[in-house]
């Protein structure tokens, strides 16, 4: 992860945090696209550290619109293990320091709500949202409530995105995700190494869209699979290529060939124009009698 510097950040990568590229790159995608379909609803994140994510969401919230983030930040937790993933991994998380990056990028605060994800249906309404990012507590029982509050603020046609559905150190999240998946009615639309993006409604639309999106991204590879009998979308950044060194070997001599050709070719014009001068043909003139003397003594 990058490591924050300490000031104001002037852009997304200043900010400390976990939020792939390519993961930036869909969030924008998913949000324009509902902007372009005119689907309004309010945007929710659970979970947010310093603000990486929710500030790029921010950028998509429109008039009229309501952009919740639930965090404990520097709040205890309400169980051990929650206390214990906290203490490990964001000790030092303060709700000032979100707010100081937040406001770096906007005008206005999101309405924050600080506490545990589980009380987020005490803030957010049924069926009022558009778009929900659950990215708080790794721990199944927690990221199982996540998804299931989650499916309760959707509109119909809402998307869902979980973090850390597949990383190793978080089997829970896995769990949880992948039986809301084959149980609970949620469709993947695509994933990513660390996303999954999904929805509970129809995933034809999007994902046609997705695919005609991704035909024309250089830099961005995908594939499509099936999996319990559905379409999905696998998403990565292409990787860069390494460079060939034979070829890079080549280029190098070719260069230096073309420099050498062109020193000698200046060095036979420059031989040419001594030969033509007028002060070397009287030299060789004046200098044609000994040089033919020397050559009868030799003989
Ligand atoms: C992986 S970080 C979020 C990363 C963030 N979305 C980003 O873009 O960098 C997880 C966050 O969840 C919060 N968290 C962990 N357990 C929580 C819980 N039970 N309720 C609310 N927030 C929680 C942590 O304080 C932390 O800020």
């Amino acid at each position: 992860m990058t490591s924050q510097e300490p000031g104001r950040p002037a852009s997304l990568d200043d900010v400390k945090g976990w939020f792939p590229e390519t993961d930036q790159r869909l969030f924008t995608w998913f949000l324009e696209r509902q902007d372009q379909l005119g689907e309004s609803g309010d945007l929710v994140e659970l979970g947010s550290y310093l603000g990486k994510s929710a500030i790029l969401m921010g950028r998509h919230l429109r008039d009229g619109e309501t952009f919740t983030v639930c965090d404990l930040f520097d709040s205890d937790a309400s169980d051990d293990p929650n206390r214990a993933e906290m203490a490990r991994s964001y000790a030092t998380l303060t709700r000032a320091a979100f707010e100081e990056n937040y406001r770096a990028f906007h005008d206005r605060l999101p309405e924050i709500v600080q506490g545990p994800t589980s009380s987020i249906l005490d803030h957010v309404q049924p069926e009022s949202c558009r778009f929900v990012h659950v990215d708080a507590s790794h721990l199944y029982e927690h990221v199982h409530g996540d998804i299931r509050a989650a499916q309760v603020m959707l509109r119909p046609g809402g998307v869902i995105v979980c973090d850390d559905y597949r990383s190793e150190h978080t089997p829970g999240v896995s769990a949880a995700v992948w039986e809301a998946v084959i149980t609970g009615g949620l469709r993947p639309v695509c994933i990513t190494p660390m996303k999954l993006y999904g929805t509970w409604g129809d995933t034809g639309p999007v994902q046609d869209d997705l695919l005609n999106w991704l035909e024309k991204q250089e830099d961005v590879w995908h594939e499509v699979q099936q999996v319990a009998g559905r379409r999905l979308v696998r998403v990565k950044k292409k990787r860069a290529k390494k460079p060939d060194k034979h070829k890079e070997k080549v280029r190098r001599l070719e260069g230096r060939l073309a420099a050498a050709e062109e020193s000698l070719a200046e060095t036979r014009h420059l031989l040419a124009s001594v030969r033509g001068s007028a002060s070397f043909r009287v030299g060789r003139a004046v200098t044609a009698l000994p040089r033919a003397m020397r050559g009868v003594r030799r003989r």
